[in-house]
């Protein structure tokens, strides 16, 4: 199950099991300036980006990660130019078509979270047979934010509240979060953005609540085993409170 990366792993790390964030969320930030600090265009740094992915999945796999959010695609990021956005989306469908088989390897149970309308349609039938062929993997379960933004989560869940006819003494906390695109998971623990920038960029606004956030000065495309590792143990040293007093609350 181990990669054929080309260092060898360092050994068994020292994590705490109790500490062990049970849903990590990934901002993968940083592709476009990876690429300029080596001369490349753009998209170049969009594939680097999808070629360390299947390090991190694994690396979760092997810290005993349940839950792993990726942030792939914002609703903002249509604002970007043509041939950006349009490489990038085939740059997607290769990813689905390469890596399909190697989450089913890895026991990875793959949801998409966001707007499909307006996504390509061979591409929301690939994401649709994708989440159908993995559905019954249990070691992880791999959340694709594509075409996602918060807000439009929220006004999304908005709507159909309103069109469910839910009265306004029965909308509660749990409520909403159960009309998120996020229903069947739990709250991410530990988010993690890439490249420097500190900022959600509209990502989870709502499940962020309490989750804990580092901000690794690497680039998306170098980050990898190692770098997630520090995330976790970073994540160890801190203190969640909810809210509470110091020493009181569990997380
Ligand atoms: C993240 O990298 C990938 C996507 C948003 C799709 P960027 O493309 O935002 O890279 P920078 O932030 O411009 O370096
Ligand atoms: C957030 O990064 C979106 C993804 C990583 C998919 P952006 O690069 O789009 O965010 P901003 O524009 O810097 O806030
Ligand atoms: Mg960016």
């Amino acid at each position: 199950m181990k990669s054929k990366t080309a260092a060898p792993p360092s050994p068994a790390p020292a994590l705490d099991p109790a500490a062990i964030p049970q849903h990590v969320a990934i901002i993968m930030d940083g592709n476009g300036r990876w690429a300029k600090a080596r001369g490349l265009p753009r998209l170049a740094g969009h594939k680097a980006g999808t070629e360390n992915l299947r390090r991190v999945i694994e690396a979760c796999v092997e810290f005993g990660v349940k839950v792993l959010t990726i942030y792939a695609f914002s609703t903002e990021n249509w604002g970007r130019p043509e041939d950006e956005v349009s490489g990038l989306m085939n740059l997607f469908d290769d990813v689905f078509d390469r890596e399909l088989a190697e989450l089913n390897r890895q026991g990875a149970r793959l949801v998409h979270i966001g707007r499909l309308d307006g996504v390509r349609p061979n591409m929301v039938e690939k994401i649709r047979k994708g989440e159908a062929a993995t559905r019954d993997n249990q070691r992880l379960t791999l959340c694709v934010a594509f075409n996602y933004g918060g807000r439009d989560e929220i006004v999304h869940a908005i709507q159909r509240i309103l069109a469910d006819g839910i009265a306004p003494e029965d909308v509660t906390d749990e409520l909403v979060s159960r009309y998120m695109y996020t229903a069947d998971l739990p709250d991410p623990d530990l988010i993690i953005r890439t490249s420097g920038e500190l900022r959600t960029s509209n990502f989870l606004i709502w499940q962020a609540a309490y989750a804990e956030w580092v901000f690794p000065e690497v680039y998306w495309p170098d980050f990898g085993r190692e770098q997630l590792l520090e995330a976790l143990q970073e994540y160890g040293r801190r203190e969640r409170r909810f809210g509470g007093v110091p020493g009181a609350a569990s997380g």
